[in-house]
C-alpha cells in the first residue's frame, strides 16, 4: 500500500447549489468546450498539497482543525477560460476577506510543512469544464448564486478506472 496521497483543501458545494450549477452550465456551454466536471467533483480549492505522506497529512489536519474563523458569503458572479490548463472556472468579482484569510493561512500552512505552494497567486474559482483548449464564447452573466460557506475539507483526489473522483476526508465547521 503506498502511504501518500494526493491531496487538497477546499470548499464544497451544497448539493442543490451542484445541481443549479450543472442544470445552467448544460445550457451556457456547447459539448465541444469541454468535459464537464461531475456535479460531486465541483468544489473551489483552498490550498493544492499534492502527494502528501499520511504523516503530513496527519499533521496539516491538526492545523487545520485549529483555525477558527467565521464562515462567509460567496458571490459566484464571475467567469473566465484559462486556455493554458484548459479550465473554464466560475469565481467571485470580490472575494471575501474570509476567504483570502483561510486560503493563506492553508498555503502558509502548506508550505511550511514540505508541500510547495504555486507562485501564482490565489485565485479562487470552480473548475466546470476541463480540456478547454480551444477559445469559448463565455455566456454574458451568471445566474449570481451566493454560496454561503459553512465548513471546509480536506480532500482526497482519486483516479479510479479512469475518473478522477474527490474524496472528503475531514471537515472542519466555521464558527
Ligand atoms: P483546477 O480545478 O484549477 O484544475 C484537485 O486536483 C484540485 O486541485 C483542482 O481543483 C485543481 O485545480 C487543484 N490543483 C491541481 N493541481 C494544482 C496545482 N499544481 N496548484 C494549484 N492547484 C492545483
Amino acid at each position: 500500500m503506498p502511504d501518500s496521497r494526493r491531496l487538497f483543501f477546499g470548499l464544497p458545494l451544497p448539493d442543490a447549489l451542484q445541481q443549479a450549477v450543472i442544470a445552467w452550465r448544460a445550457t451556457a456551454f456547447p459539448a465541444e468546450a469541454g468535459r464537464p466536471v461531475a456535479a460531486a467533483n465541483l468544489h473551489l480549492t483552498l490550498a493544492f498539497l499534492g502527494e502528501v505522506s499520511d504523516r503530513k497529512a496527519e499533521v496539516l489536519a491538526a492545523l487545520a482543525g485549529n483555525i477558527v474563523q467565521p464562515g462567509f458569503p460567496l458571490t459566484l458572479d464571475d467567469l473566465g477560460h484559462w486556455p493554458r490548463p484548459g479550465v473554464v472556472w466560475l469565481g467571485t468579482r470580490r472575494a471575501p476577506r474570509g476567504l483570502l484569510q483561510l486560503a493563506a493561512l492553508l498555503r502558509a500552512q502548506a508550505a511550511r510543512n514540505g508541500c510547495p505552494q504555486s507562485a501564482q497567486p490565489f485565485h479562487p474559482h470552480i473548475t466546470l469544464l476541463r480540456g478547454a483548449v480551444h477559445p469559448v464564447a463565455l455566456p454574458p452573466a451568471t445566474p449570481g448564486w451566493t454560496l454561503d460557506a459553512t465548513h471546509f475539507c480536506l480532500y482526497e483526489s482519486r483516479t479510479e478506472r479512469g475518473r478522477t473522483r474527490y474524496h472528503v476526508l475531514q471537515s472542519w465547521p466555521f464558527t
